[in-house]
């Protein structure tokens, strides 16, 4: 695992790949900054996946993870929440008390990532994200939180 500080053709070549709704890059390139902790895995030389997570003093959100399709299936996704969760639990020797993430209703893959995570659903946030395909119904947005042990 290693920060990334920018970014690059092949974190956008996943974003793109992975998404069904990607972050155009002009979005993508707000997230490099003193708030935000980006991680990326790498397999040898390769990036395989990332995290994107806005730090508060004592909360975390997670606002992006992906995994390259091929590389999906393979334990990744869960290795970089393993460092997530690490990371919200002993960053500078002080735990943070939160860890948020929103997810899209019908994302059964990362759901299942995150409650295996012992992530729990806390809210919904109907129409809050654009249609996969435009002229459908806007996504409803599961809010889950992670309590820290
Ligand atoms: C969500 C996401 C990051 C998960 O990444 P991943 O690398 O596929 O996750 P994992 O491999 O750790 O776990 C996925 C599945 O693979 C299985 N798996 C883990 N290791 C495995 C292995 N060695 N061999 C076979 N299967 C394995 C897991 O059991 C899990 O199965 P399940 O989903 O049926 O419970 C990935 O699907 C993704 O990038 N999705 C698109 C982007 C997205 O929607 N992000 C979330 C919203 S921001």
């Amino acid at each position: 695992m290693q920060p990334l500080h920018g970014l690059t053709p092949d974190i956008m070549a996943i974003e793109r790949d992975a998404h069904r709704v990607p972050w155009p890059a002009s979005v993508f390139g707000n997230s490099f900054g003193p708030r935000y902790r980006v991680m990326g895995l790498f397999v040898g030389d390769v990036l395989v996946g990332f995290t994107v997570a806005h730090v508060l003093h004592d909360e975390v959100m997670l606002m992006n993870i992906a995994v390259s399709p091929k590389y999906q299936g393979k334990g990744y996704g869960q290795l970089l929440m393993d460092d997530l969760i690490q990371f919200v639990s002993d960053e500078n020797g002080h735990q943070k008390d939160k860890l948020f993430l929103e997810v899209r209703e019908h994302n059964e893959a990362a759901i299942r990532l995150y409650l295996r995570n012992q992530f729990e659903e806390i809210g919904r946030r109907p129409g809050y994200y654009p249609p996969v395909t435009p002229g459908d119904e806007r996504e409803t947005a599961i809010v889950m939180h992670r309590p820290i042990k």
